[in-house]
């Protein structure tokens, strides 16, 4: 299938607050100089906060994470996962046709999507609400035929089960994922015929769908506000979005209690030489200050900014707005004038991350970098 950009696309696209938290803590799982790594949850991020993948979107995480926007394409183009075309806003609805589901009778499946949403698939409904699209395996075999719906599987389908399911969803309700033919699981249609002793305790759904109906909405798209976001691998653990409840201090045992009134305060002991405290981030703690600027190029021609490894078109273009233009200039940008920068440029901390002021001192002085090179 050719998988191409839509026609029509959007002016702009911008995370929002709690996303771009989200997307900016992500980027620092992935060790220096490998933070493009993170192009795929950020794309993933963007659909689902817009609910397609627009171009807008993608040259946005191009420049979030300093990609020429033709890598980020090949990305966004490969993978089936990321839809590039609006989509329902209720639902899309990926209907498996491959062999098992397909004997089971997925095309009676996507006649009734056909019917009810559209003749053809990755095209939204007059309502608005759905869209569908055929799919290839998607790992239910043994409960074919099978949709994906936002995030859960609607397992062992007939056309009415389907057609009851779109209505329901139309009407505003969530229908229970999982198999719709009161099966549990995967077990045999006829019964179990093994370990049916140990089933005197058996959960009411399945784990999967246990899952779905305890968050509540499985149609939901995920859109920032699911708190906490966790971020283990930052130090201390830190969360995007709300601030998470302070842990309660253990309560003392009686005899602690006893203990600490009986000991005689102790001395701290005395502090070791102190260490050398290493530069705080400059973008961090430095109060920003507009560096010197210019209200055009020199006559000479701007430099390609581009050059400079973390700089798209996109950034360049901002770059070229906020009056920078030359390596030169970057190259005397102060750790004050980096925080006015980033603050204009709204992703903090990049500059010193792909190391923009070392790059444009070289590239100033006539000199190459590796990147540079390559991109020559
Ligand atoms: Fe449909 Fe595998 S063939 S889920």
């Amino acid at each position: 299938m050719l998988r191409r950009l839509h026609a029509e696309q959007p002016a702009s696209f911008e995370f929002t607050p709690a996303n771009l938290a989200w997307a900016e803590a992500q980027i620092t799982k992935y060790p220096e100089g490998r933070q493009q790594s993170a192009v795929i949850p950020l794309l993933w991020r963007a659909q689902e906060q817009e609910g397609w993948l627009t171009k807008p979107a993608i040259e946005y995480v191009g420049d979030m994470l300093g990609m020429p926007y033709i890598r980020v394409l090949e990305v966004a183009t490969f993978y089936f996962m990321f839809q590039l075309q609006p989509v329902g806003t209720v639902a899309h609805i990926q209907i498996c046709g491959t062999l098992s589901c397909m004997i089971c009778g997925a095309e009676d499946l996507m006649a009734v999507a056909k019917e009810k949403i559209s003749p053809t698939p990755h095209t939204v409904s007059a309502d608005g609400k759905f869209s569908w699209e055929e799919v290839e395996c998607l790992g239910a075999c043994s409960n074919a035929p099978m949709a994906q719906i936002g995030k859960d599987y609607y397992e062992d389908l007939s056309a009415e089960n389907f057609a009851k399911l779109i209505d329901d969803m139309a009407a505003g309700n969530v229908p229970l994922p999982g198999p719709q033919n009161g099966r549990f699981a995967a077990e045999p249609l006829s019964g179990l015929t093994s370990l049916a002793d140990g089933d005197t305790d058996k959960n009411q759904y399945n784990a999967s769908v246990a899952l779905a109906t305890d968050i509540g909405d499985t149609l939901k798209r995920i859109d920032g506000t699911e708190v906490p976001l966790l971020t283990p691998w930052l130090k201390g653990g830190k969360r995007t979005g709300a601030t998470p409840p302070k842990p309660a201090a253990p309560a003392k045992s009686a005899v602690q209690q006893a203990a600490e009134k009986k000991a005689p305060a102790k001395k701290a002991p005395a502090k070791k030489a102190a260490a050398p405290k290493a530069a705080p981030a400059p973008a961090e703690t430095a109060a920003p200050k507009k560096p010197r600027t210019m209200k055009a190029p020199r006559k000479a021609g701007a430099d390609d900014l581009k050059l400079l490894k973390g700089v798209g078109p996109k950034l360049e273009e901002t770059l070229n707005t906020l009056g920078f233009w030359h390596f030169d200039q970057v190259a005397k940008w102060t750790a004050k004038e980096i925080s006015w920068v980033d603050d204009n440029l709204k992703f903090k901390g990049r500059i010193e991350r792909d190391g923009w002021v070392e790059q444009a001192k070289i590239l100033a002085a006539g000199g190459e970098t590796e990147f540079s090179k390559k991109s020559k």
